[in-house]
């Protein structure tokens, strides 16, 4: 069983996959650490609080960053709800852990505690524990990223993935680091959506009940605004992946980070140009390129519905 830490900004999805880390039994969760990203971290902080006293997890929570490495701040409460949980309020306990995000993760890797982090959310937390403690750093076995855009479109711009876009700087220079990388980009988590016809396949469980309420909301965004027929779970793809590996295909990739573009901040660009190119090309990162679709779906459901 992987020891993992999960670095989220809850946010509809982040909190889906936090559903499915729990309770798929098969990944030990050390601790939940928030950033800003789909809401304040204020908020993505009460959310995780709020979401594991409802699961009943006793995970405990590390805040992190309120704001990216450079420059401001973006919102998305248009599509996750004001207070990033589909507005819909629980009660919460307090926040059980003093120390700052990137002090848990620190912590929990000197400690040999885990040797895995996923990630949902803007690489800030990330980056600030290389920056803090580079050599405690290089125990981390694998950092799974949800992020990138390469032959995708971008979302929150026409190029770029929210993620790398909330902080671009974290993640080119996250991407730039030693530990071992694996990138699920939109690439293939537009590829997995959940329909409207699929809400009648979860079964009546409390986690189920909680996840139909927020995919509903979540929903009225993608299919309304965007036309699509129905919501990605990037998130939960990427701790699907985390479970089992086999839900991805992966390639070795060259990828690196815009931070200085006009109009391609927070772009990512692999190396994709084949001959001299890709002998000189240094892979950082192994890259999601094919999905499972189906089957991770009906993991997603089945899972959520215990
Ligand atoms: O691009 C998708 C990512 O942006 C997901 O992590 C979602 O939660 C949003 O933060
Ligand atoms: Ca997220």
């Amino acid at each position: 069983m992987k020891s993992v830490i999960i670095n989220c900004d809850p946010g509809i999805d982040d909190s889906l996959a936090i559903m499915l880390a729990v309770k798929s039994k098969k990944l030990d969760i050390a601790g939940i650490t928030t950033t800003f990203g789909n809401t304040s971290v204020e908020k993505t902080t009460d959310n995780a609080l709020a979401l594991l006293e409802y699961l009943g997890a006793n995970i405990p929570v590390a805040e992190g960053a309120g704001k990216p490495t450079e420059g401001k701040r973006v919102k998305a409460d248009y599509v996750h709800g004001e207070n990033g949980f589909a507005d819909i309020v629980l009660p919460h306990r307090s926040l059980s852990v003093p120390e700052s995000a990137e002090d848990f993760i620190i912590n929990n890797l000197e400690s040999g505690r885990i040797d895995t982090i996923i990630n949902t959310g803007p690489l800030t937390n990330i980056i600030l524990a290389f920056k803090k403690k580079p050599e405690i750093m290089k125990k981390l076995k694998t950092l799974i990223i949800m992020g990138a855009a390469i032959t995708e479109p971008g979302s929150i711009t026409r190029v770029a993935e929210f993620n790398f876009f909330c902080d671009p700087y974290a993640a080119e220079a996250v991407l730039h680091t030693d530990v071992k990388k694996v990138i699920i980009p939109r690439d293939i988590t537009q590829r997995a959506i959940l329909k409207p016809s699929d809400l009648s396949r979860f079964g009546d469980s409390k986690t189920a009940r909680l996840a139909v309420r927020l995919i509903k909301y979540y929903q009225k965004f993608y299919i309304n605004v965007l036309g699509l027929e129905g919501n990605p779970l990037p998130d939960a793809l990427t701790v699907g992946y985390a479970i089992n590996n086999d839900f991805v295909e992966t390639r070795e990739m060259d990828i690196v980070v815009e931070t200085d573009g006009v109009h391609t901040h927070g772009m990512s660009i692999a190396e994709r140009r084949g001959g001299i190119h890709e002998k000189e090309a240094k892979p950082n990162a192994s890259v999601g390129i094919k999905v499972k679709a189906e089957e991770f779906i009906d993991y997603f459901i089945e899972t959520l519905s215990r």
